[in-house]
Protein backbone atom coordinates (compact mmCIF):
# COMPACT_ATOMS: atom_id res chain seq x y z
CA UNK A 1 0.00 0.00 0.00
CA UNK A 2 2.33 2.71 0.94
CA UNK A 3 4.80 1.78 -1.85
CA UNK A 4 2.16 2.99 -4.32
CA UNK A 5 3.01 6.42 -6.16
CA UNK A 6 0.93 9.18 -5.75
CA UNK A 7 -0.61 11.75 -8.62
CA UNK A 8 -1.32 15.21 -7.83
CA UNK A 9 -3.68 17.34 -10.08
CA UNK A 10 -0.56 19.36 -11.23
CA UNK A 11 0.89 16.86 -12.95
CA UNK A 12 3.77 15.42 -10.12
CA UNK A 13 3.83 12.27 -8.74
CA UNK A 14 4.87 11.26 -5.44
CA UNK A 15 6.82 8.10 -5.25
CA UNK A 16 4.95 6.55 -2.50
CA UNK A 17 3.02 7.61 0.39
CA UNK A 18 5.05 8.47 2.65
CA UNK A 19 5.67 12.54 4.01
CA UNK A 20 7.54 14.15 6.38
CA UNK A 21 5.04 16.49 7.34
CA UNK A 22 6.40 20.00 8.39
CA UNK A 23 8.56 21.08 11.18
CA UNK A 24 10.21 23.93 12.37
CA UNK A 25 13.66 22.72 12.33
CA UNK A 26 14.90 25.33 13.76
CA UNK A 27 18.22 25.22 11.63
CA UNK A 28 18.55 28.33 10.22
CA UNK A 29 21.70 30.50 10.78
CA UNK A 30 19.54 33.22 12.65
CA UNK A 31 19.63 35.60 9.39
CA UNK A 32 17.37 33.16 7.30
CA UNK A 33 19.74 31.22 5.58
CA UNK A 34 20.18 27.47 5.69
CA UNK A 35 22.89 25.93 7.85
CA UNK A 36 25.24 23.09 6.34
CA UNK A 37 23.37 20.81 8.90
CA UNK A 38 20.11 21.67 7.72
CA UNK A 39 21.33 20.15 4.40
CA UNK A 40 22.95 17.81 5.25
CA UNK A 41 19.76 16.42 7.28
CA UNK A 42 17.03 16.94 4.66
CA UNK A 43 19.75 14.76 2.59
CA UNK A 44 19.35 11.97 5.69
CA UNK A 45 15.85 12.34 5.18
CA UNK A 46 15.39 11.82 1.71
CA UNK A 47 17.94 8.76 1.53
CA UNK A 48 15.93 7.51 4.53
CA UNK A 49 12.97 6.79 1.60
CA UNK A 50 10.05 9.39 2.12
CA UNK A 51 8.35 10.46 -1.17
CA UNK A 52 8.16 13.88 0.62
CA UNK A 53 9.82 16.27 3.04
CA UNK A 54 8.17 19.41 3.83
CA UNK A 55 10.38 22.11 5.91
CA UNK A 56 8.32 23.97 8.52
CA UNK A 57 7.81 28.14 8.87
CA UNK A 58 9.63 29.70 5.48
CA UNK A 59 9.04 33.04 5.50
CA UNK A 60 8.51 35.39 2.71
CA UNK A 61 9.65 38.47 4.92
CA UNK A 62 11.49 38.82 8.56
CA UNK A 63 8.61 40.61 10.16
CA UNK A 64 6.29 37.59 11.55
CA UNK A 65 8.11 34.71 12.09
CA UNK A 66 7.70 32.39 14.49
CA UNK A 67 11.18 31.69 15.46
CA UNK A 68 14.49 32.50 15.00
CA UNK A 69 15.74 29.65 13.47
CA UNK A 70 13.02 29.48 10.20
CA UNK A 71 14.56 30.67 6.97
CA UNK A 72 13.30 33.57 5.24
CA UNK A 73 13.05 33.18 1.36
CA UNK A 74 13.16 36.98 -0.49
CA UNK A 75 15.63 38.84 -2.67
CA UNK A 76 18.40 39.31 0.33
CA UNK A 77 18.50 35.17 0.69
CA UNK A 78 21.50 33.28 0.08
CA UNK A 79 20.55 31.56 -3.01
CA UNK A 80 23.64 29.21 -3.17
CA UNK A 81 22.64 27.37 0.10
CA UNK A 82 19.00 27.44 -1.03
CA UNK A 83 19.94 25.96 -3.85
CA UNK A 84 22.02 23.18 -2.20
CA UNK A 85 19.37 22.49 0.29
CA UNK A 86 16.70 21.74 -2.36
CA UNK A 87 19.09 19.61 -4.39
CA UNK A 88 20.06 18.13 -1.07
CA UNK A 89 16.25 17.35 -0.02
CA UNK A 90 15.68 15.57 -3.76
CA UNK A 91 18.16 13.28 -3.30
CA UNK A 92 17.06 9.71 -4.51
CA UNK A 93 13.99 11.32 -6.65
CA UNK A 94 12.08 12.60 -2.76
CA UNK A 95 10.43 15.81 -3.11
CA UNK A 96 11.44 19.17 -0.83
CA UNK A 97 8.67 21.57 -0.48
CA UNK A 98 8.74 24.65 1.65
CA UNK A 99 6.09 25.46 4.06
CA UNK A 100 5.01 29.41 3.44
CA UNK A 101 4.44 30.67 6.93
CA UNK A 102 3.47 33.47 8.68
CA UNK A 103 2.95 33.54 12.15
CA UNK A 104 0.91 37.11 12.33
CA UNK A 105 -0.65 36.99 15.92
CA UNK A 106 1.86 34.54 17.32
CA UNK A 107 4.97 35.86 15.48
CA UNK A 108 8.22 35.82 18.04
CA UNK A 109 7.91 39.04 20.25
CA UNK A 110 11.43 39.53 20.26
CA UNK A 111 12.09 39.75 16.75
CA UNK A 112 8.94 41.23 15.22
CA UNK A 113 5.85 43.31 15.81
CA UNK A 114 3.31 40.85 16.51
CA UNK A 115 -0.13 41.41 14.18
CA UNK A 116 -3.27 38.79 13.61
CA UNK A 117 -6.49 39.93 11.90
CA UNK A 118 -7.82 41.79 14.70
CA UNK A 119 -6.02 43.35 18.28
CA UNK A 120 -5.82 41.23 21.19
CA UNK A 121 -5.09 41.45 24.73
CA UNK A 122 -4.81 37.92 26.22
CA UNK A 123 -2.66 36.26 28.73
CA UNK A 124 0.10 35.05 26.96
CA UNK A 125 -1.19 36.53 24.04
CA UNK A 126 -0.95 40.38 23.31
CA UNK A 127 -0.88 41.26 19.12
CA UNK A 128 -2.30 43.80 17.12
CA UNK A 129 -4.21 44.44 14.27
CA UNK A 130 -3.92 44.12 10.69
CA UNK A 131 -5.08 47.00 8.59
CA UNK A 132 -7.06 46.68 5.11
CA UNK A 133 -4.00 47.58 3.15
CA UNK A 134 -1.44 44.84 5.21
CA UNK A 135 -4.10 42.41 4.24
CA UNK A 136 -4.50 43.14 0.75
CA UNK A 137 -0.33 42.74 -0.15
CA UNK A 138 -0.58 39.22 1.89
CA UNK A 139 -1.79 37.27 -1.08
CA UNK A 140 1.32 38.80 -3.56
CA UNK A 141 3.85 38.18 -0.54
CA UNK A 142 2.78 34.46 -0.16
CA UNK A 143 2.94 34.50 -4.39
CA UNK A 144 6.59 36.14 -4.34
CA UNK A 145 8.20 33.83 -1.81
CA UNK A 146 6.43 30.86 -4.22
CA UNK A 147 8.08 32.08 -6.95
CA UNK A 148 10.88 32.08 -5.51
CA UNK A 149 10.85 28.85 -4.22
CA UNK A 150 10.24 27.46 -7.76
CA UNK A 151 13.16 29.40 -9.40
CA UNK A 152 15.38 27.85 -6.79
CA UNK A 153 14.51 24.76 -7.48
CA UNK A 154 11.92 23.10 -4.61
CA UNK A 155 9.72 21.14 -5.40
CA UNK A 156 6.40 22.70 -4.32
CA UNK A 157 5.04 24.67 -1.37
CA UNK A 158 2.63 24.34 1.49
CA UNK A 159 0.31 27.02 2.90
CA UNK A 160 0.09 26.92 6.15
CA UNK A 161 -3.17 27.36 7.36
CA UNK A 162 -3.14 25.50 10.71
CA UNK A 163 -1.90 24.99 14.39
CA UNK A 164 -2.77 28.78 14.84
CA UNK A 165 -0.58 30.61 12.82
CA UNK A 166 -1.75 33.68 10.16
CA UNK A 167 -3.99 31.71 7.95
CA UNK A 168 -5.43 29.70 10.95
CA UNK A 169 -6.15 33.19 12.54
CA UNK A 170 -7.94 34.19 9.98
CA UNK A 171 -10.57 31.20 9.66
CA UNK A 172 -10.81 30.99 14.03
CA UNK A 173 -13.52 33.14 15.36
CA UNK A 174 -10.92 33.19 18.35
CA UNK A 175 -8.49 35.60 16.33
CA UNK A 176 -10.59 37.03 13.84
CA UNK A 177 -13.03 39.61 14.92
CA UNK A 178 -12.94 41.61 12.20
CA UNK A 179 -16.43 42.90 11.00
CA UNK A 180 -15.37 43.94 7.37
CA UNK A 181 -14.78 41.55 4.24
CA UNK A 182 -12.00 39.63 5.89
CA UNK A 183 -14.38 38.82 9.37
CA UNK A 184 -17.51 37.61 10.54
CA UNK A 185 -19.39 35.13 8.39
CA UNK A 186 -16.62 31.78 7.41
CA UNK A 187 -16.91 33.00 3.49
CA UNK A 188 -15.18 35.76 4.55
CA UNK A 189 -13.30 34.62 7.25
CA UNK A 190 -11.96 32.03 4.59
CA UNK A 191 -11.22 34.72 1.83
CA UNK A 192 -7.36 35.47 2.57
CA UNK A 193 -6.56 31.78 2.00
CA UNK A 194 -8.54 31.67 -0.88
CA UNK A 195 -6.71 34.69 -2.16
CA UNK A 196 -3.36 33.07 -0.75
CA UNK A 197 -4.26 29.91 -2.98
CA UNK A 198 -5.18 32.06 -6.32
CA UNK A 199 -2.41 34.51 -6.05
CA UNK A 200 0.21 31.57 -5.49
CA UNK A 201 -1.19 29.46 -7.99
CA UNK A 202 -1.23 32.38 -10.15
CA UNK A 203 2.57 33.03 -9.67
CA UNK A 204 3.66 29.42 -9.89
CA UNK A 205 2.10 27.54 -12.83
CA UNK A 206 -0.55 24.93 -13.08
CA UNK A 207 2.18 22.31 -13.08
CA UNK A 208 4.19 23.22 -9.44
CA UNK A 209 2.77 21.31 -6.88
CA UNK A 210 0.85 23.69 -3.96
CA UNK A 211 -0.45 22.14 -0.88
CA UNK A 212 -1.94 23.72 1.92
CA UNK A 213 -2.14 22.26 5.69
CA UNK A 214 -5.67 23.32 7.10
CA UNK A 215 -6.85 22.19 10.89
CA UNK A 216 -9.62 19.92 11.20
CA UNK A 217 -10.49 21.57 14.39
CA UNK A 218 -8.22 24.10 16.63
CA UNK A 219 -9.37 21.70 19.66
CA UNK A 220 -10.64 25.23 21.61
CA UNK A 221 -13.63 26.32 22.51
CA UNK A 222 -14.79 29.35 20.56
CA UNK A 223 -12.04 27.92 17.85
CA UNK A 224 -11.92 26.81 13.68
CA UNK A 225 -14.07 23.62 14.45
CA UNK A 226 -15.04 20.63 12.14
CA UNK A 227 -18.40 21.81 10.41
CA UNK A 228 -16.18 25.13 9.00
CA UNK A 229 -13.03 23.03 8.07
CA UNK A 230 -15.29 21.08 6.04
CA UNK A 231 -16.54 23.80 4.19
CA UNK A 232 -13.37 25.13 4.16
CA UNK A 233 -12.05 21.78 2.25
CA UNK A 234 -15.55 22.13 -0.41
CA UNK A 235 -14.35 25.70 -1.00
CA UNK A 236 -10.67 24.52 -1.43
CA UNK A 237 -11.67 21.81 -3.44
CA UNK A 238 -13.28 24.34 -6.30
CA UNK A 239 -9.31 26.05 -6.48
CA UNK A 240 -5.99 24.39 -7.72
CA UNK A 241 -4.55 23.12 -4.49
CA UNK A 242 -2.88 19.65 -5.19
CA UNK A 243 -2.59 18.49 -1.52
CA UNK A 244 -4.71 18.92 1.33
CA UNK A 245 -2.79 17.98 4.47
CA UNK A 246 -5.20 17.13 7.66
CA UNK A 247 -4.24 18.57 10.77
CA UNK A 248 -5.54 19.89 14.53
CA UNK A 249 -4.30 21.43 17.63
CA UNK A 250 -2.99 25.22 18.05
CA UNK A 251 0.11 26.95 19.67
CA UNK A 252 -2.60 29.05 21.23
CA UNK A 253 -1.93 29.60 24.88
CA UNK A 254 -2.70 27.15 27.00
CA UNK A 255 -4.26 25.31 24.29
CA UNK A 256 -3.17 21.52 22.88
CA UNK A 257 -0.77 21.24 20.10
CA UNK A 258 -0.45 18.07 17.88
CA UNK A 259 3.36 18.22 18.32
CA UNK A 260 3.43 18.07 22.06
CA UNK A 261 0.95 15.52 22.29
CA UNK A 262 0.94 12.35 23.89
CA UNK A 263 -1.82 9.62 23.29
CA UNK A 264 -3.58 7.24 20.79
CA UNK A 265 -3.32 8.32 17.16
CA UNK A 266 -3.41 8.63 14.47
CA UNK A 267 -5.75 11.75 15.20
CA UNK A 268 -7.55 12.82 12.58
CA UNK A 269 -8.71 10.46 10.30
CA UNK A 270 -12.69 10.32 11.42
CA UNK A 271 -12.17 14.07 9.93
CA UNK A 272 -10.64 12.92 6.67
CA UNK A 273 -13.24 10.41 6.08
CA UNK A 274 -15.40 12.99 6.18
CA UNK A 275 -13.43 15.97 4.30
CA UNK A 276 -12.87 13.32 1.26
CA UNK A 277 -16.49 13.53 0.77
CA UNK A 278 -16.22 17.18 0.30
CA UNK A 279 -13.07 16.98 -2.38
CA UNK A 280 -11.59 14.99 -4.72
CA UNK A 281 -7.80 16.71 -4.51
CA UNK A 282 -5.38 13.81 -2.68
CA UNK A 283 -5.51 14.05 1.31
CA UNK A 284 -2.19 13.63 3.85
CA UNK A 285 -3.16 12.88 7.31
CA UNK A 286 -0.86 13.90 9.78
CA UNK A 287 -0.66 13.31 13.15
CA UNK A 288 -0.26 10.75 15.89
CA UNK A 289 0.57 7.77 13.57
CA UNK A 290 3.31 5.10 15.16
CA UNK A 291 3.18 1.97 13.53
CA UNK A 292 3.02 0.68 10.16
CA UNK A 293 0.03 -0.97 10.60
CA UNK A 294 -1.98 2.05 11.16
CA UNK A 295 -0.20 4.14 8.39
CA UNK A 296 -1.50 1.01 5.93
CA UNK A 297 -4.74 1.24 6.62
CA UNK A 298 -5.27 5.06 6.57
CA UNK A 299 -4.41 4.14 3.13
CA UNK A 300 -6.21 1.21 2.63
CA UNK A 301 -9.32 2.37 4.28
CA UNK A 302 -9.58 5.44 2.25
CA UNK A 303 -8.93 7.98 4.46
CA UNK A 304 -5.62 9.45 3.68
CA UNK A 305 -3.61 9.34 -0.03
CA UNK A 306 -0.16 9.50 2.09
CA UNK A 307 0.53 9.77 5.44
CA UNK A 308 2.30 12.36 7.37
CA UNK A 309 4.84 11.56 9.76
CA UNK A 310 6.48 14.34 12.32
CA UNK A 311 7.85 12.77 15.35
CA UNK A 312 8.42 9.32 14.30
CA UNK A 313 10.89 10.64 11.74
CA UNK A 314 12.89 12.60 14.22
CA UNK A 315 13.25 9.28 16.05
CA UNK A 316 13.92 7.46 12.99
CA UNK A 317 14.71 9.54 9.94
CA UNK A 318 15.06 6.28 8.10
CA UNK A 319 11.87 4.73 9.28
CA UNK A 320 9.96 5.10 5.73
CA UNK A 321 12.82 2.39 4.11
CA UNK A 322 11.84 0.16 7.05
CA UNK A 323 8.19 0.90 6.70
CA UNK A 324 8.11 0.03 2.68
CA UNK A 325 10.24 -2.86 3.17
CA UNK A 326 7.88 -4.31 5.64
CA UNK A 327 11.23 -4.55 8.13
CA UNK A 328 9.85 -2.95 11.12
CA UNK A 329 7.09 -1.56 12.45
CA UNK A 330 7.37 0.36 14.87
CA UNK A 331 9.58 3.17 16.30
CA UNK A 332 10.48 4.12 19.74
CA UNK A 333 8.92 7.11 21.12
CA UNK A 334 10.48 8.66 24.29
CA UNK A 335 7.76 8.93 27.29
CA UNK A 336 7.89 11.80 29.69
CA UNK A 337 6.54 12.26 33.02
CA UNK A 338 4.47 15.78 33.11
CA UNK A 339 6.65 17.32 30.69
CA UNK A 340 6.29 21.19 30.58
CA UNK A 341 3.74 23.22 27.92
CA UNK A 342 5.92 23.00 24.80
CA UNK A 343 8.60 20.79 26.40
CA UNK A 344 7.70 17.82 24.18
CA UNK A 345 8.34 20.00 20.98
CA UNK A 346 10.79 21.34 22.32
CA UNK A 347 13.17 18.04 23.17
CA UNK A 348 12.14 17.26 19.23
CA UNK A 349 13.54 20.04 17.95
CA UNK A 350 16.63 19.59 19.59
CA UNK A 351 16.60 15.99 18.61
CA UNK A 352 16.35 17.04 15.12
CA UNK A 353 19.66 19.23 15.53
CA UNK A 354 21.10 15.91 16.48
CA UNK A 355 19.91 13.74 13.46
CA UNK A 356 21.36 17.06 11.09
CA UNK A 357 24.80 16.64 13.06
CA UNK A 358 25.20 12.94 12.96
CA UNK A 359 25.23 12.74 16.84
CA UNK A 360 23.47 10.53 19.25
CA UNK A 361 20.09 10.68 20.00
CA UNK A 362 18.75 12.65 22.92
CA UNK A 363 17.22 10.19 25.98
CA UNK A 364 13.87 11.33 27.49
CA UNK A 365 15.96 12.17 30.73
CA UNK A 366 17.19 15.11 28.68
CA UNK A 367 14.17 16.71 28.54
CA UNK A 368 15.38 19.49 30.88
CA UNK A 369 18.95 20.00 29.31
CA UNK A 370 17.00 19.99 25.98
CA UNK A 371 14.56 22.76 27.27
CA UNK A 372 17.40 24.77 28.25
CA UNK A 373 19.56 24.20 24.41
CA UNK A 374 16.61 25.37 22.88
CA UNK A 375 15.66 28.51 24.48
CA UNK A 376 19.78 29.59 24.91
CA UNK A 377 20.02 28.65 20.90
CA UNK A 378 16.89 30.61 20.26
CA UNK A 379 18.29 33.70 22.66
CA UNK A 380 21.96 33.63 20.35
CA UNK A 381 19.76 33.49 17.06
CA UNK A 382 17.34 36.31 18.07
CA UNK A 383 20.31 38.75 18.72
CA UNK A 384 21.56 37.57 15.16
CA UNK A 385 18.09 38.25 13.67
CA UNK A 386 17.71 41.55 14.81
CA UNK A 387 21.05 42.51 13.88
CA UNK A 388 21.05 41.12 10.40
CA UNK A 389 16.98 41.30 10.25
CA UNK A 390 16.04 43.89 12.23
C1 LIG B 1 9.71 19.93 16.45
C2 LIG B 1 8.43 20.12 15.70
C3 LIG B 1 8.24 21.24 14.92
C4 LIG B 1 7.05 21.42 14.20
N1 LIG B 1 6.92 22.50 13.38
C5 LIG B 1 5.84 22.57 12.55
C6 LIG B 1 5.79 23.56 11.53
O1 LIG B 1 6.68 24.39 11.37
N2 LIG B 1 4.71 23.57 10.73
C7 LIG B 1 3.67 22.66 10.87
O2 LIG B 1 2.72 22.72 10.11
N3 LIG B 1 3.71 21.72 11.82
C8 LIG B 1 4.78 21.64 12.64
N4 LIG B 1 4.85 20.64 13.56
C9 LIG B 1 3.70 19.72 13.71
C10 LIG B 1 3.86 18.46 12.86
O3 LIG B 1 3.93 18.70 11.49
C11 LIG B 1 2.70 17.52 13.13
O4 LIG B 1 1.52 18.14 12.69
C12 LIG B 1 2.56 17.13 14.60
O5 LIG B 1 3.83 16.92 15.21
C13 LIG B 1 1.74 15.85 14.77
O6 LIG B 1 2.33 14.81 14.00
P1 LIG B 1 3.19 13.63 14.68
O7 LIG B 1 2.28 12.95 15.68
O8 LIG B 1 3.57 12.72 13.54
O9 LIG B 1 4.36 14.22 15.34
C14 LIG B 1 6.02 20.45 14.31
C15 LIG B 1 6.23 19.32 15.09
C16 LIG B 1 7.40 19.15 15.80
C17 LIG B 1 7.59 17.91 16.62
Amino acid sequence: MLSQPLSLPCGTTLKNRIAKSAMSDSLGDGAGNPTNDQIALYERWAKGGLALSIIGEVQGTPHFAEKPGNLVLNNHSDREQLVRLANAGATDNAQLWLQLGHAGAMADAPISKPKGPSALDLPGLICGGMSLDEIHALPAEFARTARLAKQLGFGGVELHAAHGFLLNQFLSPLFNKRDDDYGGSLQNRMRLLLEVISAVRDAVGPEFPVGIKLNATDQLVGGFAEDEALDVVAAVDKTGVDLIDISGGTYFPGAASSSDRAGTGPYFLDFAGRARAKTRIPLMVTGGFKTLAQAESAIADGMADIVGLARALVVDPELPSYWLSGQRSKPLFPRFQNPPEGGVTAWYTMQITQNAKGEAALAPEDLETAIEAYESRDEVRRRVWNSMLG
